[in-house]
């Protein structure tokens, strides 16, 4: 009682400079996606370093990859207890429409509340958390309760393309008793909620090839195929009007919802009508028969990314494109496989490709779904332990974006993931201005200390 009174104290008293901790490591423009951030992204990592020398711990190591380094460390307590396996991201978005952002996306600025940068929520500021839990303990000489041993990762945005291998590579070393992760959504503000299932990602790009050059359109019109014309065919052809993907086989592995998901998805308290006005929308639109939490979280989706041909600048120029090309992402659903629904979405593109163009179809990382098992004993010590800090029961929700590595863990090492998100929907993680909470900040570390204090008595 009275050392966790400590451990909590002593959170309470090093808020400012937990704040600025994170800020230094929010500094750091560590963009994946872009080549030319290589250097920050390093930097990142040897910041989390840094950190992890100074919390006393048994190892701590960084692990160079074909990519982006691999950050390790552990500390092992006692082997008869539970080990925990931290894992977070350092790599960020890029911050791009950059001019939509009110402060710069790598200087974190606090406003009403909330630290709005590139990464304060998605996952910087999410995944730190656990590190100044621990430090509490550390601090206050309060024995750590459990074996923690930390894995942070910098190709997350880009699909994990060295960790998966990793994984696979140093199974002992990542032996573990189930994965700690906070790099999801609460349900809502002060609500929170442990996710137990996220969706996969198959990601594809159609290009399509015409004459050898753009043509003038009133010389050539009506003579040739547009590539801009057979592209939007193709599109329209992927979805019905109810919003049923048209590919053949897609849903053959899809788990459906049992009337028990059904009846758990209809208690949460989701304001539809708020939802479209946060949105800007007069209305919803989805795949039929489902409701808009079914279908943001359990339902497989098709949407176009990007989209480009032809002449974009101002006035009109009469021209042909002689390239059309779009990105086309698909969030998948248990039991669906990446790899056989890009196949599955090449064959049906191919089929209404017109000998008119040259069609290609290119895919680019997946990721797998996921699902946590509801009767694993770690989801309940999660679970106490936000209601110890948020004085309200969680929600177990199932959510819409991907964390490829989840399945993975699962698959590799035998793990599974509690999915213990601090962020809110709202955080605009990906878009301009993303921010995350400062409360929800001070909040996810009391959680995870609390977390680490009651699993023993959970296994
Ligand atoms: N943290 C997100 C995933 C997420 C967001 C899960 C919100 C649940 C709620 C993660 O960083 C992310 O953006 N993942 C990508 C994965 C992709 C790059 C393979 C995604 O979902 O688009
Ligand atoms: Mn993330
Ligand atoms: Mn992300």
């Amino acid at each position: 009682m009275i050392t966790m009174a400590t451990v909590s104290e002593y959170i309470e008293d090093n808020k400012e400079q937990f704040k600025n901790e994170l800020f230094d490591f929010l500094n750091i423009p560590s963009i994946s996606t872009d080549s030319e951030y290589k250097n920050n992204v390093k930097d990142a990592a040897y910041f989390l370093i840094n950190k992890l020398e100074s919390l006393n711990m048994d190892r701590v190591e960084l692990f160079e990859t074909e990519g982006n380094p691999i950050v390790y460390g552990e500390l092992i307590t006692d082997e008869s207890k539970p080990t925990v396996l931290v894992y977070g991201h350092y790599d960020v978005q890029p911050p791009d429409p950059i001019d939509e952002w009110e402060t710069p996306p790598f200087q974190p600025t606090v406003r009403d509340g909330d630290i709005y940068a590139r990464g304060a929520s998605d996952d910087k500021g999410q995944s730190y958390t656990h590190l100044k839990a621990l430090e509490a303990y550390q601090k206050t000489d309060t024995d750590f309760p459990v074996n923690i041993k930390f894995i942070f990762e910098g190709e997350e945005e880009i699909g994990s393309p060295s960790l998966v291998p990793f994984i696979k590579d140093h199974k002992e070393l990542l032996e573990c008793d189930m994965v700690l992760i906070s790099d999801t959504a609460m349900f809502a503000e002060d609500t929170p909620s442990i996710t137990y299932g996220l969706r996969g990602l198959a990601y594809m790009q159609i290009n399509v090839q015409g004459s050898n050059r753009d043509l003038h359109s009133g010389v050539y019109g009506g003579a040739v195929d547009n590539p801009a014309n057979v592209l939007c065919n193709i599109i329209s052809k992927l979805k019905d009007d109810d919003g049923i993907i048209q590919i053949p086989g897609f849903y053959d592995d899809v788990v459906e919802l049992t009337e028990e998901d059904r009846e758990a998805y209809k208690k949460l308290p989701f304001d539809e009508e708020e939802y479209k006005e946060k949105l800007g929308l007069e209305a919803l639109k989805g795949e039929k028969g489902y409701s808009t939490l079914e279908r943001t979280s359990a339902r497989p989706t098709l949407d176009v990314n990007g989209l480009w041909s032809g002449y974009q600048g101002e006035g009109a120029k009469t021209v042909l494109p002689a390239k059309a090309g779009a990105k086309v992402s698909m969030r998948l659903v248990p039991n669906q496989d990446p790899k056989k629904t890009a196949k599955l979405f090449k064959e049906y593109v191919h089929s209404l490709a017109p000998d008119t163009v040259t069609v290609t179809v290119t895919e680019h990382h997946g990721g797998n779904p996921a699902i946590t098992d509801l009767s694993f004993y770690g989801l309940q010590a999660a679970a106490d332990a936000f209601e110890a800090v948020y004085h309200k029961e969680p929600f177990f929700t199932r959510e819409g974006g991907s964390i490829p590595i989840v399945a993975d863990f699962q698959k590799v090492l035998g793990a599974q993931s509690i999915l213990m998100g601090f962020g809110l929907n709202s955080d605009a993680i990906h878009s301009p201005n993303e921010k995350f909470a400062l409360k929800d900040f001070y909040r996810g570390i009391h959680t995870s200390a609390k977390f680490f204090e009651l699993l023993p008595s959970h296994s």
